[in-house]
């Protein structure tokens, strides 16, 4: 069944460097993306790198330069890190400086307001007289009026993850300068969100395959009732609002960034000849959405009322929303230099071994922590302690002891029979885990016929009956060979460098794999090599020390 698979990555903000943490909230895309690839699917995957909007804004003013010049450094560096660096294979990653965005955007604005989706209003805004301008949601910070976190956005907050009104904000002040801000009458456009709330409570309600944190969250959010929300901001960096006399004003950063995910496939479109329709104008189509907790809102409610309003596009079908990384079970901070950052990471260490690591400790239905003892006590034993050494030392024997290759055996015994059907049975099992979301359930159930196949060697004992009953010998290890052969398909979503060092051990290609139990045939290998480097203690310390300094 070719089935066409939309999968929307979340776009990093282009205002600084990634951090493990992005990554975690992130890597489930690439998963997605490239199972359905093997599966035969058609997959449009696409993201990119979010350029407008406050954060770059500050940014720019930090460094005492335009917020292009932020935008692009980073978008470099996006594409440095997570395309070679972490293997994530878009189909389209763009950026939201781009042409087809701003068009895609502006389009979509202008039909909303043709329908009276979108209309004007005034409204009192925060304005700082020390700064002399209406301050954006995120120039301004004070006291959560839900939950009394005392940093709250004037858009979100933290503490409790909601959408805020600023005018309710309690005690609000101007990031900038610390003053307190004016209210100003000032005209601006909203978003009709109230209208949308019957449609989208329908939506919610016959969809399936949200992570469990959007589903709570969106329902709790439909059953307080949505708020038109004003998204255009008076600032000078940003998609200029498409009407005459109103051009100063800027669309706010989230009603745009959700519109990159269509800009994105029309972009692809025009690059590859494709059709984003095929994707895009296809009820039977499945669209999948994956980023971390913070970006629910905008995903389940803003985007799906944005689709609504302009109509015949797809709505979002699955939600993959993770919950968040610690570090050393600390926040995450930029501010406090409390990160591992991507592109160091990948300095010193292979990217598979982080996949690994962020998959197998998934932050999927609660927080997950990131410590450099764990990192390297689950590589050493379970990436390669388990994984490495079954394929090694399979791998290796055959080469060492058969040059010619190894025959499978045309009746294999029960011990045998049982590992090549946990083998065959595996295809289906890890496929629903994936389509599900649940990649951390996909990938335990590889490695547990990884376990399996560690203890099969250590029964079958191939070192002793190599020398007496040399043919049994060979028997095994083909029946071991073909496991791995099947290992080098259902690891590939997962770790997919892993996948093509196999296959090259194998002397097969891995552009030929497919997602189905392959029929058994005899195996030749070649240059077999371990798959992994141990990390050593020394390097922990380094890194743990580096970290607190
Ligand atoms: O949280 C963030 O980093 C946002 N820049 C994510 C945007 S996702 C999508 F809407 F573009
Ligand atoms: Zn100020």
């Amino acid at each position: 069944m070719n089935r066409k698979i939309m999968i929307g990555a979340a776009l990093p903000y282009a205002n600084g460097s990634l951090h493990l943490g992005h990554v975690a909230g992130l890597i489930g895309a690439d998963v997605l993306a490239r199972y359905f690839r093997l599966k035969g699917d058609s997959v449009l995957f696409v993201s990119g790198s979010d350029c407008h909007g406050t954060p770059i804004l500050f940014e720019a003013e930090k460094q005492k330069t335009h917020p292009s010049v932020i935008a692009e450094k980073y978008h470099r560096e996006f594409v440095e890190t997570l395309i070679d660096g972490m293997d994530f294979s878009y189909d389209f990653f763009t950026k939201t400086t781009s042409d087809v965005h701003r068009e895609t955007v502006q389009d979509i604005f202008l039909k909303l307001y043709e329908k009276n989706d979108i209309y004007k209003k005034t409204e009192r805004l925060p304005y700082c007289k020390k700064c002399k301008k209406f301050l954006p949601d995120r120039y301004i910070e004070g006291k959560c009026y839900l939950c009394n976190f005392t940093s709250a956005r004037g858009d979100q907050c933290d503490g409790c993850g909601s959408l805020m009104e600023t005018k309710k904000i309690i005690d609000p002040k101007c990031k900038i300068c610390e003053s307190s801000p004016l209210w100003k009458d000032a005209e601006h456009f909203f978003l009709r969100l109230s209208g949308f709330e019957k449609k989208l409570k329908k939506m919610v309600k016959e969809s399936s395959g949200w992570r469990i944190n959007a589903r709570n969250f969106t329902e709790k959010l439909l059953h307080q009732g949505l708020h038109d929300r004003s998204i255009t901001r008076d600032t000078e960096w940003g998609i200029s609002v498409p009407l005459r006399g109103y051009e100063s004003k800027k669309i706010y950063v989230w009603f745009e960034a959700v519109c990159a995910y269509l800009s994105a496939s029309k972009e692809w479109s025009l690059l590859k000849k494709r059709n984003w329709e095929d994707f895009w104008k296809n009820k039977d189509a499945i669209h999948y959405y994956v980023h971390g907790k913070d970006n629910i809102p905008f995903h389940s409610v803003i985007w799906p009322a944005i689709l609504l309003g302009y109509g015949d596009l797809h709505l979002p079908d699955k939600i993959i929303s993770s919950e968040y990384l610690t570090l050393e079970k600390k926040q995450f901070s930029k501010s406090r230099n409390w990160a591992i950052w991507l592109s160091d990471f990948l300095e010193d260490f292979d990217s598979e071994t982080l996949r690994y690591y962020l998959i197998a400790n998934g932050s999927e239905n609660s927080d997950a922590d990131f410590s450099w003892e764990e990192f390297s006590s689950k590589i050493n034993s379970e990436l390669i302690g388990n994984f490495g050494n079954y394929v090694y030392r399979t791998l290796s024997f055959i080469e060492k002891n058969y040059k010619d290759g190894v025959v499978f055996p045309e009746n294999p015994d029960e011990s045998s029979s049982s590992f090549l059907k946990l083998a065959e049975d595996s295809f289906p099992l890890v496929a629903s885990s994936i389509e599900k979301g649940h990649l951390r359930k996909g990938l335990q159930a590889v490695f547990k016929l990884v376990d399996y196949g560690n203890r099969y060697i250590n029964d079958k004992e191939p070192w002793s009956t190599v020398k007496s009953d040399p043919q049994r010998a060979e028997r095994d290890l083909a029946v071991a060979a073909h496991v791995i052969k099947c290992l080098a398909v259902l690891i590939s979503p997962f770790l997919p460098e892993t996948s093509q060092k196999i296959c090259n051990q194998m002397n097969t290609s891995p552009d030929n794999l497919k997602w189905i139990y392959p029929s058994p045939e005899k195996v030749s290998v070649k240059k077999t090599n371990p798959l992994y480097k141990k990390i050593d203690e020394e390097e922990v310390k380094k890194q743990l020390s580096l970290l607190k300094k």
